[in-house]
């Protein structure tokens, strides 16, 4: 109930921002200029309706790195999505919140947010500006209300001026706090891999063995992990066999759909080295791991993605050793240093 008010809230306010006339001057807050790689699609978020400016980034970065945003003040954003790790939490299999109260799910990465169109791996937040309403209410991660937060905030006088530089209403209230989080996640553009540098033609070369792991995995992968940002952004069934402490049962849980169940997000795979361990529930350590379920551990179910499932016995991709590593190979390629050491994102 408590989650339904607030999305309803944070709707209410994106779609009637209101006028004053107060709004500081504009060379105070200059807009920040959105880049679209020349090798991504169009972004999906609408920054008409949400622009991102110096000062929005600003206070954005500055709440996601605070603990004022829980109950305990300690579990931040930034607690759980690490720039370490492309913004996962890789101590963790599954995610720690207040109090350690343990989640179900492996912390996904935050990178290149503007271009996916629904958020989580069920996809239960279908707005960028609705994704932390999620960890902010949940008990298991940051327990916390927003009446709370914004006294929080309040009574903080760096917030005061940084709300009121922000935004034209001035306004430290839900809807400006999610609107800041959405401009500092967007600009968290991840598109300097050595991948991108080949397929713009920046004079990067593939190795041999990166070179046949592209083509493997373009027979065996990018049915899914489709495309520049490494996935369809649709919602499958990768045969992993059920966890009995969890049973998450994934699609199903936000359609309701028996068709769904045990569908999940299908994870872009961009810095994909750094963001272990793997899957929803975090329960691969490693690569070679995740391939080995590939090629060898899949179980069959009625919603197991038909792409698996070789006439009547054969589930899974086949795989040889060298075939595994030539995969790996090529999906180290998607590792962007410069994304993870970019200081405009650094807590620090
Ligand atoms: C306790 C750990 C924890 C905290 C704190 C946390 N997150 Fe997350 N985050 C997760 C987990 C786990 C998921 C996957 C959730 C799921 O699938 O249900 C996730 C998913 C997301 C996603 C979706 C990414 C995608 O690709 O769909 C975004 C965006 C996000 N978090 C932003 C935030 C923001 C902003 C905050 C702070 C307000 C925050 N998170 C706080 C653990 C956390
Ligand atoms: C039919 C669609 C499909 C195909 C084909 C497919 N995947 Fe996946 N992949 C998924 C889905 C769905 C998930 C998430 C499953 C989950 O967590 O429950 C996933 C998860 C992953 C993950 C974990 C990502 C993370 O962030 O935890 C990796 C790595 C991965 N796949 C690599 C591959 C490789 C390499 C291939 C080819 C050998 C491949 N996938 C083929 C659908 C697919």
């Amino acid at each position: 109930m408590k989650f339904l008010t607030y999305i309803f809230l944070a709707i209410f306010g994106i779609s009637c921002s209101s006028d004053k006339e107060t709004y500081m001057p504009i060379s105070s807050n200059p807009a920040l200029e959105f880049t679209v790689p020349s090798n991504f699609p169009e972004p999906t978020y609408n920054m008409a309706l949400n622009p991102p400016t110096e000062k929005g980034f600003e206070l954005g970065k500055k709440l996601f790195y605070d603990g004022k945003l829980a109950s305990d003040g300690v579990v931040s954003c930034g607690f759980c999505h690490i720039q370490d790790f492309a913004f996962t939490h890789h101590t963790h299999i599954v995610s720690h919140g207040v109090d350690g109260a343990l989640g179900t799910r492996n912390a996904q990465p935050l990178h290149n947010l503007a271009f996916q169109k629904e958020f989580t791996w069920d996809g239960a937040a279908a707005h960028l500006d609705l994704q932390p309403v999620i960890p902010i209410t949940a008990e298991v991660e940051m327990n916390e209300t927003f009446s709370n937060i914004i006294s929080k905030l309040q009574q903080d006088p760096s917030y005061v001026t940084l709300f009121s530089q922000a935004f034209k209403d001035q306004q430290i209230n839900a809807d400006n706090i999610l609107k800041a989080l959405s401009q500092f996640m967007i600009m968290m553009v991840s598109s300097n891999a050595k991948y991108d540098k080949i397929e713009r033609n920046e004079g990067a070369v593939f190795t041999d063995s990166e070179a046949r792991g592209f083509e493997l995995f373009k027979t065996k992968c990018a049915n899914c992990h489709q495309g520049t940002l490494f996935t369809d952004q649709s919602y499958r069934n990768n045969g992993l066999p059920i966890d009995p402490q969890y049973n998450d049962i994934g699609r199903k849980r936000v359609t309701g759909l028996d068709t769904d169940i045990y569908k999940f997000k299908v994870p872009n795979l961009r810095n994909i080295e750094v963001t272990f361990p793997y899957m929803h529930d975090g329960r691969f350590k490693t690569l070679p791991d995740v391939l080995d379920h590939y090629s060898d551990g899949m179980v069959n179910s009625e919603t197991l993605d038909p792409f698996f499932k070789q006439g009547d016995t054969v589930i899974g991709i086949p795989m040889t050793d060298s075939e595994k590593e030539d995969i790996i190979a090529f999906l180290k390629t998607l590792t962007d240093d410069s994304f993870i050491a970019d200081d405009r994102f650094s807590e620090f």
